[in-house]
């Protein structure tokens, strides 16, 4: 019986033993791209497109793929639909960055379908970087944004039938397996995108873990935690259980590593391992995800399990819906 250290560097030798699939080359002179977490990356990246695809910029194609992921769908992780906290309070949480720098946060907003928005509007209209609970919703009240009740029907039957145990586990990949009463608990969209004159921003939206503390913060509106993009290197983002990126500012951390050298997927894979390091048994439990894009637009994933995945659209292709590879290799589910 192999010990859990020899397992995980068995694990992740053969991890590195087979390169993710890479993206191949736009097929338009524009080398722009866009890539997205999870299945319903599809077509937030789709809605992307429809900016990218015509020149405009990286900074307006993510926040059109983030608005899509509030309110064109009805997913109970993200926006308008997301799950609430123990207490049936919706809050949701996202940031917006550009390649130069200029960043954008809100945490802990309610009443508001589109955080990503209001999130881009800190960035351009205030001189901080991010508002957090009755702050940001009247800021974004008198930003012109409609204010209205975000719990669902089915949230809160959902809710109500959580109340019954109240037990708080978080549990992985449950949206993938499709399981009867769709309880996931952790699931975040986080987009990455380089335009046709190489600018790079990024966007991340959510709204954290179901059943969540009232006033807990995961890691998609913090800097450095979900998202990071910096035009000299790429850009990062993340999925999963926040408190761990926040322990390790994981979106950060993939982009230093790509600035030593690393590819994406092998700097998403290096973050992992140092989010296992830190909290090996922990580790076996939570699902950790990252999404990385270079400055030259070559894209890789890692995650801690299995079952995370990812699309990517450019020119050439708008639907590729990829897996990453996972540290944890053991068929689990
Ligand atoms: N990654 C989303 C959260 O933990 O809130």
């Amino acid at each position: 019986m192999p010990s859990r250290r020899s397992f995980l560097q068995t694990s992740l030798l053969a991890a590195g033993a087979t390169a993710l699939p890479k993206v191949r080359a736009a097929t338009t002179p524009s080398g722009a791209r866009v890539a997205s977490t999870w299945d319903f990356g599809v077509p937030a990246n789709a809605a992307a497109w429809t900016v990218l695809g015509k020149g405009g910029s990286a900074l307006d194609a993510v926040e059109a793929g983030a608005r899509w992921a509030e309110t064109g769908q009805c997913n109970s992780t993200v926006g308008r639909c997301g799950y609430p906290d123990r207490d049936g309070y919706v809050t949701l949480d996202a940031c917006i960055m550009d390649g130069d720098g200029r960043c954008g946060s809100v945490a802990a907003i309610e009443d508001i379908d589109h955080p990503i928005s209001v999130a881009r509007r800190v960035m351009e209209k205030t001189p901080h970087v991010m508002l957090v609970g009755d702050g940001a919703r009247q800021f974004a009240i008198s930003e012109g944004f409609k204010a209205q009740s975000l719990r669902t029907p089915e949230a809160e039957k959902a809710w109500r039938e959580w109340l019954k145990t109240a037990q708080y586990k978080p549990e992985i990949n449950i949206e993938q397996r499709k399981l009867p009463g769709n309880k996931e608990n952790h699931d975040t969209i986080g987009m990455l995108a380089i335009d046709a004159n190489g600018h790079m921003a990024g966007a991340c939206t959510t709204s954290g873990m179901a059943w969540k503390m009232h006033g807990r913060v995961g890691d998609s509106p913090i800097i450095g935690a979900g998202l990071y993009v910096d035009n000299d290197v790429g850009g990062a983002t993340a999925s999963g259980v926040g408190e761990e990126m926040i322990r390790n500012v994981g979106s950060f951390l993939v982009v230093e590593l790509m600035r030593q050298g690393h590819s994406p997927a092998d700097a998403c894979r290096e973050a992992i391992a140092r989010v296992v390091h830190k909290r090996p048994e922990a580790s076996k439990e939570l699902q950790v995800c990252f999404l990385a894009m270079n400055k030259q637009g070559e894209v890789g994933a890692f995650a801690l399990h299995k079952g995370f995945s990812y699309a990517v659209c450019d020119s050439g292709k708008q639907d590729a819906l990829l897996s990453s590879q996972a540290i944890y290799t053991t068929e689990k589910y």
